[in-house]
Protein backbone atom coordinates (compact mmCIF):
# COMPACT_ATOMS: atom_id res chain seq x y z
CA UNK A 1 0.00 0.00 0.00
CA UNK A 2 1.24 3.29 -0.85
CA UNK A 3 1.09 6.06 1.50
CA UNK A 4 0.71 9.79 0.29
CA UNK A 5 0.19 12.92 2.62
CA UNK A 6 -3.25 14.82 2.50
CA UNK A 7 -1.82 18.53 2.70
CA UNK A 8 -0.20 21.44 1.12
CA UNK A 9 2.38 22.29 3.91
CA UNK A 10 6.04 21.92 2.71
CA UNK A 11 7.14 21.07 6.25
CA UNK A 12 5.40 18.59 6.90
CA UNK A 13 5.76 17.29 3.62
CA UNK A 14 9.60 17.38 3.92
CA UNK A 15 9.22 15.65 7.21
CA UNK A 16 7.42 12.58 6.14
CA UNK A 17 10.06 12.96 3.03
CA UNK A 18 12.82 12.10 5.43
CA UNK A 19 11.09 8.73 7.03
CA UNK A 20 11.51 6.87 3.89
CA UNK A 21 7.52 5.97 3.45
CA UNK A 22 6.44 8.88 1.39
CA UNK A 23 4.90 7.82 -2.20
CA UNK A 24 2.77 10.73 -3.13
CA UNK A 25 1.07 13.63 -1.74
CA UNK A 26 -2.95 15.21 -2.79
CA UNK A 27 -3.32 18.93 -2.37
CA UNK A 28 -6.73 20.75 -3.07
CA UNK A 29 -8.03 24.34 -3.08
CA UNK A 30 -9.00 24.35 0.44
CA UNK A 31 -5.50 22.94 1.48
CA UNK A 32 -3.47 25.28 -0.75
CA UNK A 33 -5.47 27.94 1.01
CA UNK A 34 -4.13 27.54 4.84
CA UNK A 35 -0.81 28.13 3.00
CA UNK A 36 1.09 31.41 3.02
CA UNK A 37 3.25 30.82 0.11
CA UNK A 38 2.16 30.96 -4.20
CA UNK A 39 0.65 27.93 -5.25
CA UNK A 40 2.48 27.51 -8.29
CA UNK A 41 5.68 27.73 -6.28
CA UNK A 42 4.64 25.49 -3.50
CA UNK A 43 3.95 22.80 -5.54
CA UNK A 44 7.07 23.09 -7.71
CA UNK A 45 8.84 22.82 -4.25
CA UNK A 46 6.84 20.10 -3.20
CA UNK A 47 7.34 18.59 -6.26
CA UNK A 48 11.34 18.81 -5.75
CA UNK A 49 10.95 16.67 -2.50
CA UNK A 50 8.93 14.07 -3.54
CA UNK A 51 8.99 11.66 -6.82
CA UNK A 52 5.64 10.62 -6.68
CA UNK A 53 2.72 11.79 -8.16
CA UNK A 54 1.55 15.06 -6.64
CA UNK A 55 -2.02 16.08 -6.94
CA UNK A 56 -3.40 19.76 -8.06
CA UNK A 57 -6.96 20.05 -8.70
CA UNK A 58 -8.88 22.21 -11.48
CA UNK A 59 -11.33 25.06 -10.17
CA UNK A 60 -12.96 25.54 -13.98
CA UNK A 61 -16.40 23.47 -14.02
CA UNK A 62 -16.27 22.95 -18.25
CA UNK A 63 -14.37 20.58 -19.93
CA UNK A 64 -12.28 23.30 -21.99
CA UNK A 65 -11.24 25.11 -18.96
CA UNK A 66 -10.73 22.25 -17.14
CA UNK A 67 -7.99 21.30 -19.82
CA UNK A 68 -6.28 24.16 -19.88
CA UNK A 69 -5.54 24.64 -16.51
CA UNK A 70 -4.29 21.39 -16.43
CA UNK A 71 -2.07 21.94 -19.12
CA UNK A 72 -0.67 25.12 -16.89
CA UNK A 73 -0.31 22.67 -14.06
CA UNK A 74 1.58 20.04 -15.52
CA UNK A 75 4.53 22.50 -16.26
CA UNK A 76 5.19 22.68 -12.82
CA UNK A 77 6.62 19.51 -12.30
CA UNK A 78 6.94 16.28 -14.56
CA UNK A 79 4.85 14.37 -11.59
CA UNK A 80 1.67 16.75 -11.37
CA UNK A 81 -1.77 14.66 -11.45
CA UNK A 82 -4.67 16.48 -12.12
CA UNK A 83 -6.91 16.20 -9.88
CA UNK A 84 -10.82 17.21 -11.36
CA UNK A 85 -13.87 16.48 -9.38
CA UNK A 86 -16.89 13.80 -10.85
CA UNK A 87 -18.98 15.01 -13.08
CA UNK A 88 -20.51 14.71 -16.50
CA UNK A 89 -18.08 17.60 -17.78
CA UNK A 90 -15.30 16.10 -15.27
CA UNK A 91 -15.56 13.02 -17.20
CA UNK A 92 -15.33 14.61 -20.65
CA UNK A 93 -12.29 16.37 -19.32
CA UNK A 94 -10.29 13.31 -18.03
CA UNK A 95 -10.85 11.68 -21.40
CA UNK A 96 -9.59 14.76 -23.38
CA UNK A 97 -6.50 14.91 -20.60
CA UNK A 98 -6.08 10.98 -20.81
CA UNK A 99 -6.03 11.50 -24.91
CA UNK A 100 -2.93 14.00 -23.70
CA UNK A 101 -0.89 11.60 -21.23
CA UNK A 102 -2.04 14.20 -18.82
CA UNK A 103 -2.49 11.93 -15.61
CA UNK A 104 -5.82 12.88 -13.68
CA UNK A 105 -6.96 11.87 -10.20
CA UNK A 106 -11.17 11.86 -9.72
CA UNK A 107 -12.15 13.57 -7.09
CA UNK A 108 -14.96 13.73 -4.21
CA UNK A 109 -16.48 10.20 -5.03
CA UNK A 110 -18.87 9.49 -2.81
CA UNK A 111 -20.24 6.48 -4.69
CA UNK A 112 -18.33 2.99 -5.86
CA UNK A 113 -20.66 3.29 -9.71
CA UNK A 114 -18.58 7.05 -9.57
CA UNK A 115 -15.47 5.59 -9.35
CA UNK A 116 -16.36 2.90 -12.36
CA UNK A 117 -17.53 5.93 -14.96
CA UNK A 118 -14.06 7.78 -14.03
CA UNK A 119 -11.95 4.69 -14.61
CA UNK A 120 -13.66 4.45 -17.71
CA UNK A 121 -13.23 7.42 -18.75
CA UNK A 122 -9.38 6.72 -18.58
CA UNK A 123 -8.68 8.39 -14.56
CA UNK A 124 -5.42 7.28 -13.26
CA UNK A 125 -6.77 7.77 -9.72
CA UNK A 126 -9.91 7.69 -8.38
CA UNK A 127 -10.20 9.40 -4.53
CA UNK A 128 -13.21 8.03 -2.11
CA UNK A 129 -14.11 10.38 0.30
CA UNK A 130 -14.44 8.12 3.22
CA UNK A 131 -14.80 10.55 6.67
CA UNK A 132 -17.14 12.58 4.68
CA UNK A 133 -19.18 9.82 4.17
CA UNK A 134 -18.43 8.86 8.31
CA UNK A 135 -19.95 12.37 8.69
CA UNK A 136 -23.01 11.44 6.76
CA UNK A 137 -23.91 8.49 8.94
CA UNK A 138 -22.70 6.04 6.17
CA UNK A 139 -19.76 3.64 6.69
CA UNK A 140 -17.08 5.08 4.46
CA UNK A 141 -14.98 2.21 4.02
CA UNK A 142 -17.51 0.15 2.54
CA UNK A 143 -17.49 1.78 -0.38
CA UNK A 144 -13.69 1.09 -0.56
CA UNK A 145 -14.38 -2.56 -0.66
CA UNK A 146 -16.93 -1.99 -3.41
CA UNK A 147 -14.86 -0.31 -5.58
CA UNK A 148 -11.79 -3.00 -5.15
CA UNK A 149 -14.31 -5.21 -6.17
CA UNK A 150 -15.60 -4.06 -9.50
CA UNK A 151 -11.76 -2.96 -10.04
CA UNK A 152 -10.58 -6.31 -9.76
CA UNK A 153 -14.28 -7.71 -11.44
CA UNK A 154 -12.81 -5.76 -14.74
CA UNK A 155 -8.63 -6.10 -14.13
CA UNK A 156 -9.25 -1.82 -13.94
CA UNK A 157 -5.72 -0.49 -13.55
CA UNK A 158 -6.73 3.02 -12.10
CA UNK A 159 -5.50 2.99 -8.67
CA UNK A 160 -8.04 3.72 -5.72
CA UNK A 161 -6.67 6.80 -3.47
CA UNK A 162 -8.70 6.45 0.20
CA UNK A 163 -9.38 10.11 0.66
CA UNK A 164 -10.78 12.09 3.53
CA UNK A 165 -9.13 9.89 6.37
CA UNK A 166 -9.88 10.78 9.63
CA UNK A 167 -8.29 8.19 12.35
CA UNK A 168 -5.46 5.53 11.90
CA UNK A 169 -8.51 2.87 11.12
CA UNK A 170 -8.99 4.10 7.95
CA UNK A 171 -5.40 3.18 7.24
CA UNK A 172 -5.44 -0.55 8.35
CA UNK A 173 -8.63 -0.66 6.57
CA UNK A 174 -7.68 0.59 3.53
CA UNK A 175 -4.12 -1.87 3.44
CA UNK A 176 -6.57 -5.10 4.87
CA UNK A 177 -9.13 -4.47 1.92
CA UNK A 178 -6.03 -3.91 -0.33
CA UNK A 179 -6.95 -0.19 -1.91
CA UNK A 180 -3.87 1.19 -3.52
CA UNK A 181 -2.72 4.42 -1.61
CA UNK A 182 -3.87 6.01 1.73
CA UNK A 183 -3.59 9.72 1.68
CA UNK A 184 -3.57 11.28 4.82
CA UNK A 185 -3.05 14.30 7.30
CA UNK A 186 0.31 14.29 8.48
CA UNK A 187 -1.02 14.15 12.00
CA UNK A 188 -2.81 10.64 11.31
CA UNK A 189 0.82 9.70 9.88
CA UNK A 190 2.20 10.65 12.80
CA UNK A 191 -0.46 8.62 15.13
CA UNK A 192 0.42 5.53 12.85
CA UNK A 193 4.40 4.89 14.24
CA UNK A 194 3.30 5.44 17.96
CA UNK A 195 2.33 2.84 20.40
CA UNK A 196 2.35 3.16 24.39
CA UNK A 197 3.81 -0.31 24.23
CA UNK A 198 6.94 0.79 21.92
CA UNK A 199 7.77 3.83 24.26
CA UNK A 200 7.63 2.15 27.95
CA UNK A 201 9.71 -0.38 25.95
CA UNK A 202 12.35 2.23 24.82
CA UNK A 203 12.16 3.38 28.36
CA UNK A 204 13.08 0.18 30.24
CA UNK A 205 15.48 -1.22 27.52
CA UNK A 206 17.61 2.07 28.35
CA UNK A 207 17.36 1.32 32.49
CA UNK A 208 18.04 -1.83 31.93
CA UNK A 209 21.34 -0.70 29.66
CA UNK A 210 22.62 1.85 32.42
CA UNK A 211 22.40 -1.37 34.95
CA UNK A 212 24.67 -3.12 31.93
CA UNK A 213 27.15 -0.17 31.88
CA UNK A 214 27.42 0.13 35.50
CA UNK A 215 28.45 -3.76 35.99
O1 LIG B 1 -8.04 14.37 -0.30
C1 LIG B 1 -9.33 14.81 0.03
C2 LIG B 1 -9.35 15.34 1.39
O2 LIG B 1 -8.54 16.48 1.46
C3 LIG B 1 -10.67 15.64 1.98
O3 LIG B 1 -10.48 15.54 3.34
O4 LIG B 1 -10.90 15.94 5.71
O5 LIG B 1 -11.58 17.66 3.99
O6 LIG B 1 -12.83 15.51 4.20
P1 LIG B 1 -11.52 16.21 4.36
Amino acid sequence: MKIFLDTANYEEIKEAASWGILDGVTTNPTLLSKEKEDYKTLLKKICQVVEGPISAEVVSLEPVGMVKEAEELVKIGKNIVIKVPISKDGLKAIRMMSDKDIKTNCTLIFAPIQALLAAKAGASFVSPFVGRLDDASHYGMDIIGQIVKIFENYSIKTEIIVASIRNPLHVVDTAIMGADIATMPFKILQQLVKHPLTDTGIKSFLADWEKVKKG
